[in-house]
């Protein structure tokens, strides 16, 4: 199987997830990684690796439709059979989920559906919540609503800060999305509703 990493930022789940696939845990080729942010330092790793890398510039579309059709088209070109999302600041146009059915991944940085959207572990953080932590689930149109494949939960500790919290939350993004991965590549699991069955 194929796969692509969409990323906006810094590449910490797209490092972990090369790590995997070097490491055999995934048994599945990242083909090309695509940024729509010119400096993203997932550009970089991604180079380093020796995997196609792309920046797509979303001010050259006149809308949501159109950028994603241009995505698509690079993960046509190669061969794509799942996209995985490692810290994709955009939302994706039903368009682009309807071209991959069940076929993209997403990570958030808490359990959902607690603190969704953009600023969640500062929000879980500000809250004074106890427990917090990472999901990854499938990606629907709606906003961090697809049915949830892995979580871990993080302890916030009255020591914690937020840059604390943030370093543990990574490291269980760095353990789940593998494992996500893995089980997607596998074939192991089984979407009923809401849920996903974890097969045998
Ligand atoms: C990760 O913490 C991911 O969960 C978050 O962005 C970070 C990207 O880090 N995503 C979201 O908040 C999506 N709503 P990375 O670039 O080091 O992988």
């Amino acid at each position: 199987m194929n796969f692509a990493v969409l990323a906006s930022g810094r590449g910490g789940n797209l490092q972990a997830i090369i790590n995997a696939v070097h490491a055999g845990q995934i048994k599945a080729h990242l083909k090309v990684v695509i940024s729509d942010k010119k400096d993203a330092y997932a550009l970089e790793i991604a180079k380093q690796a020796k995997i196609p890398a792309y920046y797509i510039n979303p001010k050259d579309f006149s809308d949501r439709v159109s950028l994603d059709r241009a995505i698509i088209q690079h993960l046509h070109e190669y061969h794509v059979d799942f996209v995985v999302l490692a810290g994709y600041m955009r939302l994706v146009s039903s368009y682009f989920v309807d071209q991959y059915p069940n076929k993209i991944l997403n990570i958030h940085p808490s359990l959902l559906p607690a603190f969704k959207g953009m600023h969640a572990m500062k929000d879980a953080f500000e809250y004074g919540a106890k427990v917090t932590g990472a999901t990854v689930h499938f990606v629907v149109e709606q906003m961090d609503e697809g049915a949830v494949i892995v979580q871990e939960p993080v302890r916030i500790e009255s020591n914690d800060t937020l840059e604390s919290l943030a370093e543990k939350i990574h490291a269980a993004e760095h353990r789940i999305y593998p494992q996500a991965i893995e089980l997607l590549v596998n074939g192991k699991l089984k979407i009923e509703g809401r849920k996903v069955i974890l097969k045998n």
